[in-house]
């Protein structure tokens, strides 16, 4: 695992020119898509790329993640509506080509349908992670098997408390959520995390430790091959 501690627009340019160069050799990529904090500055470069005439996603298809159980797509804290809002309205990309696990079919099978849907258009080529304070990636709490796939979670307090800040009140975070599982997430070809800001200094800590526990479920990223943390001074502050 790879680690570069550059300033926070530094890592939104690096991500942004991995992306780009990866369009122009593969225009019909697949990309794996993160919400939350961490990822806002890429996606403001690849709109800023983008209107600038120099990517074109109009053959992307993407994944998202996760999403949270109980908000309809229209509610601004959904992953969806983030998702529109922050990348998807201002670009090229086709909406019917990009994919968020959602809850319309309430069964087992739609997920597991999620990970053959990613398998079938060939795998994710470009994975975006952030990270959660206690080392949760997509919503893979502690403790979640490594063999996951695409799962209902139930969100720990951490998160949730996390969470509450994009919301007026703590009682309006959902408490569930579905999430591809840390074995969708191993399946990708290419990862690139964010962890920015000194509360995350202990989880990027945590990280560069280097034992792998499911107690911490980013640390299974030790055993992928093409890993790369982008971290800033301030979350690298503790190593
Ligand atoms: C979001 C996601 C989460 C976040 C993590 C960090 O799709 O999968 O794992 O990446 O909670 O969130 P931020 O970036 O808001 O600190």
């Amino acid at each position: 695992m790879e680690i570069r501690i550059l300033s926070l627009s530094e890592i939104n340019l690096a991500i942004k020119e991995e992306i780009a160069s990866l369009l122009r050799r593969k225009p019909n990529a697949v990309l794996g898509l993160a919400t939350g904090s961490s990822p806002i500055g890429v996606y403001d470069e690849l709109v800023k790329a983008h209107k600038a005439g120099d990517i074109s996603f109009n053959e992307v298809t993407s994944f998202n993640l996760d999403e949270y159980i109980g908000l309809n797509s229209d509610h601004p804290q959904s992953y969806r509506y983030f998702m529109n809002s922050h990348l998807f309205d201002h670009i090229d990309i086709l909406k019917s080509r990009t994919h968020i696990p959602s809850m319309d079919k309430n069964s087992e099978d739609y997920y597991e349908t999620y990970d053959n849907k990613i398998k079938d258009h060939g795998g994710i080529d470009f994975q975006i992670l952030g990270i959660g304070s206690n080392g949760h990636i997509a919503f893979n709490e502690p403790g979640t098997s490594f063999d996951s796939l695409t799962h209902i979670v139930d969100l720990k307090e951490s998160t949730i408390k996390d969470n509450s800040r994009f919301f007026n009140d703590v009682n309006e975070v959902p408490t569930k959520a579905v999430s591809m599982g840390l074995k969708s997430i191993m399946n990708t070809k290419r990862i690139v995390i964010i962890i920015t800001g000194k509360n995350k200094a202990n989880a990027l800590k945590r990280l560069m430790s280097k034992e792998i526990t499911t107690d911490f479920p980013a640390s299974i990223l030790h055993r992928h091959p093409k890993v790369t943390i982008y971290a800033d001074q301030e979350a690298a502050s503790l190593l």
